[in-house]
């Protein structure tokens, strides 16, 4: 690969992120700053039961309110058709609730008015009967023959959603019982929410003097949700116009289509004016894209060497009142089948089980590539486990069953080709970089002066860029995606994608991307995204999918432009094609590389003086359909300090290893780990979304869901190693949501690791210090 100059800024360069020029400034255009002519606003009205029947819904005194232009309920909705509507699942969900309402928080009227405060207040207003229903919060219960059905909408009269298993179930259960050594782990992987910073929100603008309808929305996949809109609305797809302004984080809670989005579609049909719908913090956390939930048991079997022989994986999927996980169709459990992670097993079975609860319904793909983080964290929590059945350090357990890297591309035995890697690689820069030898003499030490310290390690493998289009699909739409790439006339240029930032920098990246295959200085390349009449179709930004998909797509669509501006420098410089040779920015005269043609003249030409018989202009697009995913991975390591009395976690270092491939933005991609770390640090020590038996949301505010602050977060320690993709043009792997996906096995092996010689093996997620004092008060440690 050709090196740019800094000035260019290509591939590798630090360069500083175009778009944080606005963000620090405060003038990033958000959801919110979306103010038009006219504009009302909705508020929605949401049941404090998790289960009842609706009785009846008086708006009488909401509607009398001064300011207040309507109030809609589920009945409304039922009459055009639109109380219901279909999930990314394919199951359905209730716009606002008809007959019954099956989670606290739940949709139940939409209230307009001329003023926020107004809507807030009427939503005060709507009198709403309910008679209360027996209420699941288990999902164990809810495959209990005798328990209540939820969904009683639904042919099928139980509670059971689907059933999904891939892989050998008779081999891997010979080779289990077989075996002479067997671990075994229940891991609860908590409902947990991705809470960005800016919650969800739209503003609907439908002009009934030209029939189009504008949504202006948070949204991580504006296309998809165009079609959605004209497939459920019946509007025409051409008078639809979706447009994603500045997202504050999306993390995978933006990718569902939400009610609120709806209700503010159908009053702005109604009222004909701008109708604006901007969520609460607590609304977010309480209804919008949970995460997780899933119950799993790893059962893994070894040789007394160490060397493992198979792995059995039994889950079972919490996934609310409705599917609406964002799934890819062919796979209702997403990519759990990842779950053998990096090592070679020989005999592998995964099964799910999903099921209805009285809970919000999501199962988003939070900074994870649909459910990956789920089984980084088990198989990496059962190997160690294994290790200490083992009495095997994990370390060397981990590095004695690594797919070698000789092995790639490596068929997995549930059915995944994973196209490169080097673990070991990985694996020793963190234990160089950690000093693993002097920690554990370290923890030796300190045990025998009772001292509590863990050092936990992950090495997980990942599985991101969705997807080759013959296995993936949402909603029927295939994962391909897209770039449409113009080179102006004075070398200047603008990149068209169909994938939407949250935060990650593609207005960057991107445009390095162009640097680095046209020789155009990144500074020269406008990079847009998220408004559906100009951007090429594509199914947007989730499970690290960008820069595997759409990153490769703007590769391509560059080296088409390349190939177009090769035949106008032949003209130019009077050559033959074949005559010529390319470095970053010019073609030149093989052995004469006095003549050439930049860029900046190609494109010149290419309006003003192109060849005759060429079309003019100077513009590519290019749709990717991936050959295979991508298999970033990476070697994490977390050493913690525990304190006896209070049973506080100090992490006091945490080193990442992480290998994405080939690198566009060095320093962006730090910026991606140090974020996911600082996730993962929440989920692994301080984020539930819980419930009482009532069904009452425990986590639905900052006070409950604790975000870490610059207090609690460690310093991170981060360095690569790089093994290119092998099938990427750009030989790139995704990066995002390794750290989140990464991180929570290293920060519970830690702790687990701390109290291992206390006869502990497993604690569930979210580790408090009450949770640990707890165990350490059981053990007879504390006071
Ligand atoms: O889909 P999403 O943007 O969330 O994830 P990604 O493709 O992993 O990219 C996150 C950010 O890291 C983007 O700005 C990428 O361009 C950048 N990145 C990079 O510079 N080099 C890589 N090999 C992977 C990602």
């Amino acid at each position: 690969m050709f090196k740019t100059t800094a000035e260019v800024g290509g591939m590798g360069h630090s360069i500083k992120r175009k778009e944080d020029l606005r963000f620090i400034q405060g003038k990033g255009n958000y959801v919110d700053d979306v103010n038009l002519p006219g504009m009302v606003y909705g508020q929605l009205v949401r049941s404090p039961y998790a289960h009842a029947r609706l009785k009846r819904i008086n708006t009488e005194h909401a509607k009398a309110l001064a300011g207040v232009l309507a109030v809609i309920t589920g009945e409304d909705l039922a009459k055009a058709g639109l109380a219901w509507m279909p999930t990314l699942s394919g199951d359905k969900q209730m716009v606002l609730a008809t007959g019954k309402v099956l989670f606290q928080s739940q949709e139940v009227a939409f209230v307009v008015a001329e003023d926020r405060y107004t809507a807030a207040d009427a939503a005060e207003l709507v009198e709403v009967e309910y008679e209360e229903l027996p209420v699941l919060v288990d999902p164990k219960k809810s495959l209990d023959p005798n328990a209540p059905i939820l969904r009683d909408d639904r042919e099928q009269k139980d509670n059971h959603i689907f059933h999904w298993e891939v892989g050998d179930r008779k081999g891997t259960e010979k080779a289990i019982q077989e075996a002479p050594v067997k671990a075994k782990v229940d891991a609860f992987f908590q409902r947990c929410h991705p809470a960005p910073l800016e919650t969800c929100g739209c503003v609907a603008d439908m002009n009934q003097a030209t029939g189009r309808l504008t949504v202006y929305m948070t949204s991580q996949a504006p296309h998809a949700h165009r079609t959605l809109f004209a497939l459920v609305g019946g509007i025409p797809e051409n008078n639809i116009r979706v447009v994603s302004p500045d997202i504050g984080g999306g993390f995978g809670n933006k990718v569902p289509i939400y009610p609120g989005y709806v209700c503010a579609v159908v009053a702005s049909l109604t009222l004909g004016v701008p109708v604006k719908w901007i969520e609460t913090r607590s609304e977010n956390l309480m209804s919008t894209g949970f995460a997780r939930d899933y119950h799993m048991t790893a059962e893994i079997s070894a040789e007394k060497s160490g060397k493992m022989t198979a792995l059995r994986v039994k889950t079972l999927a919490d996934h609310g009142a409705f599917n609406a996980a964002a799934q890819p169709t062919k796979f209702p459990a997403g990519l759990f089948s990842i779950c053998t992670g990096s090592y070679d097993l020989p005999k592998a079975f995964c099964e799910v089980d999903g099921v209805y609860t009285n809970k919000a319904p999501g199962g988003i793909a939070y900074r994870c590539s649909f459910r990956v983080t789920e089984a980084a964290y088990l198989i990496e929590r059962v190997v160690d486990v294994l290790a200490n059945e083992l009495k095997m350090d994990p370390v060397e357990l981990r590095r004695k069953n690594f797919i070698p890297s000789t092995a790639f591309p490596y068929k997995s035995p549930l059915g995944w080709t994973y196209d490169s890697g080097d673990y070991d690689a990985a694996m020793k820069k963190a234990l160089d970089k950690v000093g693993y030898r002097e920690l554990r003499k370290e923890q030796e030490e300190k045990r025998k002066k009772g001292e509590l310290m863990g050092i936990g390690v992950s090495s997980f493998t990942e599985i991101v860029g969705a997807g080759p289009s013959h296995l993936f699909d949402i909603a029927g739409i295939k994962m391909f995606d897209s770039c449409e790439l113009r080179i102006h006339p004075t070398g200047k240029a603008i990149c068209r994608m169909g994938t939407k930032s949250q935060g990650q920098g593609h207005e960057t990246t991107y445009a390095q991307i162009v640097a680095q295959e046209l020789g155009i200085p990144a500074a020269d390349v406008t990079v847009e995204e998220g408004d559906t009449d100009t951007a090429p179709y594509g199914l947007g930004t989730y499970a690290s999918r960008s820069t595997p998909v759409s990153g490769a797509a703007t590769a391509v669509a560059a080296r088409k432009i390349r190939d177009k501006a090769k035949k106008i420098a032949a003209h130019l410089l009077e050559a033959s094609e074949e005559d010529l040779e390319w470095e970053p920015g010019k073609f030149f005269v093989k052995g004469a590389p006095g003549k050439a043609k930049t860029i900046q003249e190609i494109a010149f030409a290419a309006y003003t003086n192109h060849p005759q018989g060429l079309e003019a202009g100077l513009e590519a697009v290019d749709y990717y359909d991936p050959p295979n995913l991508t298999f970033p991975f990476g070697t994490y390591i977390c050493i913690v300090d525990i304190d006896k009395g209070t049973g506080e976690i100090k992490v006091r270092r945490f080193v990442a290893v992480d290998d994405c491939g080939n690198i566009i933005n060095p320093m962006i991609v730090e910026g991606q780990i140090h974020g996911g770390l600082t996730e993962g640090l929440g989920i692994a020590f301080m984020q539930q979304i819980d419930y009482d038996e009532n069904g009452n949301v425990q986590g639905g505010t900052f006070m409950d869901y604790l975000l870490p602050t610059a207090v609690e977060t460690p310093n991170w320690e981060t360095d690569k190693t790089t093994t290119p993709s092998p099938h990427h043009p750009l030989g790139a792997k995704g990066i995002g949501e390794s750290p989140n996906v990464g991180s929570p096995a290293a920060f519970v092996n830690a702790v687990v690791d701390a109290l291992s010689h206390l006869g502990v093996r497993h604690i569930d997620m979210p580790i408090t210090p009450w949770k640990v004092w707890n165990i350490l008060k059981e053990k007879g440690v504390t006071g």
